[in-house]
């Protein structure tokens, strides 16, 4: 710094001025980038995601009282569940994303769907994070959905903590649990606490990581600090049985996990794991503090031409979801916008690269606290909501001009696929509706090569009749799905054409477009796909539009 002061004396005022403005600029974004940390939760339904964000809002005293958090599960699996719990998001937008401050740090937290059926909008989300808290359920263990997301985090490197749920409930050995988490989660774990008891028994927790005893039911005091674990304090605390459990626990421990290790954290190889209870708020506090020890802030962003790091002066940043304000009578959304370098300002122009024209936001909202509230500026780590008229799509980004695209958005391989086929007069209306509701992220629409008829795909069934929900009430339009009988999706490329092309003409009933015009093969079986890649060696067959499988 005083090299830097020392120049911008001997320039001319104008440039010192420059300089000055920039260098304190500078500064001033990197203290704002290093306060920030930007996470979400996420679980298999039921393992308690809901309530552990309930208690680390009321930890940071962002809320004032439990069941202020929504749950965002669809207990019914039925439209009108889903449409109503969509339709208070849309007006609050406040479960999306939860900003709040923690020992002077703005984390942001973002809500994941709770039903598998909007899974791929989990892993979009997964995009604009820089780490992850997995909640496991310790009685039911490593779950469907849970093995799902960690794929995702795996193929991103996103640190990953876990928290072990619902210790106060029966279940087996915490060695048995984190080896399955290990083997079925295909990462290496790091308990940094450690359960005594389990159950109606269950007392506590030791921290690994600040050598304390945390107590469940402790008389007068709940933290007790046992540097030396063969004190006869312990005993005396937890009970001689408890006590010589724990000790032989950690003889066993040593031998078995090697020392803890930041690094191997940061690159996503290793997941360091919490026990406790979420209901009864035990566990969560040294969750949380651990958490802003160690999670990593802002982090580079990759893009197809170059790596965008957050320090950069310039802005730029993408958008991960866009939610509708589902009211009938004006078409709003708000697009969800994660800040990746830069600083953003209201009412600036900034480049829509994949429109090719400029825009300004009068009213970007930040959401602290819960409430929405109008923001003047943003910086890296940030997530804004900007409100849209037709204007963004999943994936497009905003910068200060240069043609930048941001990787990590894929679409995955759709599980269900139908036809679309209107059965009203307004079929424009049909048209504009399945691109505006596909630009959303609901589904994903395909077109076969020959002829027009639309595809669509989804990961589960309840996304059709939101579908067709949606495009009768906001759009006017009436439709029905005819089933496919495809199995998976596949993006082709190919280095030799000649092949590529033979194969085109030898399924061509089974090829189309994705909406990006990308050449896709609707594959009948998993039998017929291998056939096919063995008779077509040289042609690659992907399950992700981002080509990295
Ligand atoms: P989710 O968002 O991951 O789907 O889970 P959520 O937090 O909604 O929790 C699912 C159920 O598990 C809830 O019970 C919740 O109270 C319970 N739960 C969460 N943490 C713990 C825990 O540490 N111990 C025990 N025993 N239960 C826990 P519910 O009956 O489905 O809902 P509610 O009526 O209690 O709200």
């Amino acid at each position: 710094m005083r090299i830097i002061a020392e120049l911008i004396i001997r320039l001319s005022p104008a440039t010192a001025g420059y300089f000055f403005y920039r260098e304190v600029g500078f500064l001033n974004q990197n203290s704002e980038i290093n306060k920030r940390k930007t996470f979400a939760i996420i679980s298999h339904p039921d393992a308690g995601k809901t309530t552990l964000t309930e208690k680390f809002l009321l930890f940071a005293g962002a809320i004032m009282s439990a069941g202020a958090v929504k749950s965002n599960k669809i207990q019914k699996s039925t439209v009108s569940d889903f449409m109503e719990i969509e339709r208070q998001r849309g007006i609050s937008v406040a479960s999306a994303v939860m900003s709040f401050e923690y020992k002077d740090l703005n984390l942001t937290l973002l809500d994941t769907p709770g039903h598998k059926d909007f899974a791929e909008d989990t892993y979009r989300t997964l995009t604009a994070v820089d780490s992850v808290i997995l909640v496991v359920d310790s009685v039911k263990g490593v779950e469907e959905q849970t093995e799902k997301l960690m794929k995702v985090c795996r193929m991103r490197n996103t640190p990953v903590m876990i928290f072990v749920n619902k210790l106060d409930r029966e279940g087996g050995s915490p060695f048995d649990l984190l080896d399955e988490l290990e083997n079925k989660l295909a990462i290496k774990v790091r308990p940094l606490s450690w359960p005594i008891s389990r159950g109606t028994d269950f007392k506590g927790v030791y921290n690994l990581h600040n050598k304390n005893l945390y107590l469940i039911h402790a008389q007068g005091k709940d933290v007790l600090a046992v540097s030396d674990l063969k004190s006869e304090l312990l005993d005396a605390q937890i009970g001689a049985g408890h006590a010589g459990q724990l000790r032989e626990d950690m003889a066993l421990f040593d031998g078995v996990y090697e020392p803890f290790d930041k690094q191997h954290y940061l690159s996503g190889e290793l997941a360091p794991v919490f026990f406790g209870s979420a209901l009864n708020n035990f566990g969560v506090k040294e969750l949380l503090d651990t958490f802003v020890e160690l999670a990593p802030g802002p982090g580079p962003m990759l893009t197809e031409s170059r790596e965008v790091l957050p320090a950069e002066p310039t802005f730029s940043g993408f958008v991960f979801k866009i939610h509708a304000n589902l009211d009938a009578r004006h078409r709003d959304r708000i697009a969800f916008f994660r800040v990746c370098s830069g600083k953003f300002e209201r009412n600036k122009f900034y480049r829509h690269v994949r429109l090719g024209i400029d825009l300004r936001f009068n009213t970007p909202a930040s959401f602290l606290g819960q409430k929405k509230e109008l923001i003047e500026e943003a910086y890296p780590g940030d997530v804004i909501g900007l409100y849209d008229r037709d204007n963004f799509k999943i994936g497009d980004t905003l910068t200060e001009g240069e043609i930048l695209k941001f990787h990590g958005i894929p679409s995955f391989s759709p599980e269900v696929f139908k036809e679309l086929i209107h059965t009203s007069l307004k079929a424009k209306q049909l048209e504009k509706g399945i691109h505006q509701l596909t630009d959303e992220g609901l589904a994903q629409l395909f077109s076969f090569t020959y002829g027009r008829r639309k595809i669509v795909g989804t990961v589960g069934q309840l996304q059709f009749e939101v579908i067709q929900y949606r495009l009768k009430h906001e759009y006017g339009a009436d439709c029905r799905f005819e089933p496919l009988k495809f199995y998976k999706a596949c993006w082709l490329t190919s280095k030799n054409q000649v092949m590529l092309e033979d194969f085109c003409r030898f399924k061509s009933e089974n090829m189309g477009f994705d909406k990006d015009k990308n050449l896709v093969f609707f594959a009948e079986s998993e039998w017929s796909l291998n056939y096919f890649k063995g008779q077509y060696p040289e042609v690659e067959f992907h399950f992700s539009s981002e080509f990295k499988n």
